[in-house]
């Protein structure tokens, strides 16, 4: 981690509130596994970026992701989105948790709900998704698929800011894999997996530093 993502652990490009000392204070969504959150909570148990989660809230009685919260001892919530008629409804409780945990910054991880208005506006500019895909391309569900498909021979993840339209929104940062002759979607995913859980952590630094990796403005991206 240390050696393919130094803008972490160099002084002069952390996040402000690594600046001032205090942690950030993460909400992480997840709905199944939870590689990914666990990629943040080990990245945070490392040194390499300086955050805490306050909550974890996933919406599957059975999401693995539930366990792993267990075990680093973070609490977590379930919300059952079947319980709420419309997507504003289950937003709004979602919300209301985050906020009740004072959180800064939500980090979509697996999340597979579309999101609404509601959440946008409560934390402008400070929700965080990843996706299997070098973004725009294979938006939506089965992204791995919809690559081996397509037959491209390179993929990947993103990691971008939320907006209203799905997978869509500021791209903070990318890794690119290769897609090889005898793939098949889990061979494929894991690998893209593993570039996930290294810049998902990066990608969280960068976006809370102010810096967009690619504007060439911000003084923070080191272009
Ligand atoms: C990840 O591969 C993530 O990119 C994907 O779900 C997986 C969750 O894995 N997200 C999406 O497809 C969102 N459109 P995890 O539960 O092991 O972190």
């Amino acid at each position: 981690m240390t050696s393919v993502c130094p803008s972490l652990i160099s002084p002069d490009v952390t996040t402000q509130s690594q600046v001032s000392n205090s942690p950030l204070k993460l909400g992480i969504m997840a709905s199944g596994n939870g590689s990914n959150f666990e990629a943040v909570a080990q990245a945070i148990e490392n040194g390499q970026l300086n955050a805490q989660i306050q909550v974890l809230i996933y919406n599957n009685p059975d999401a693995y992701v539930a366990v792993r919260a267990l075990k680093w001892k973070i609490k977590a919530v379930f919300i059952n989105h079947r319980h709420y008629k419309q997507r504003e409804e289950l937003d709004k409780q979602i919300v209301q948790t985050l906020h009740s945990y004072d959180v800064e910054w939500v980090i979509m991880a697996g999340w597979m709900r579309l999101v609404t208005q509601v959440l946008i506006d409560a934390f402008p500019q400070k929700i965080i998704n990843i996706h299997p895909s070098l973004l725009p391309s294979f938006k939506g569900v089965r992204a791995v698929e919809q690559a081996i498909k397509a037959g491209v021979k390179i993929t990947g993840c993103t990691v971008h800011l939320v907006s209203l339209e799905m997978d869509s929104g500021r791209i903070l940062m990318q890794a690119a894999v290769p897609v090889l002759a005898e793939d098949n979607p889990d061979t494929l995913h894991a690998r893209i997996q593993a570039q996930e859980h290294r810049i998902l952590p990066c990608a969280i630094a960068l976006a809370a530093s102010g810096g967009c990796g690619e504007c060439g403005e911000c003084g923070r991206c080191g272009r």
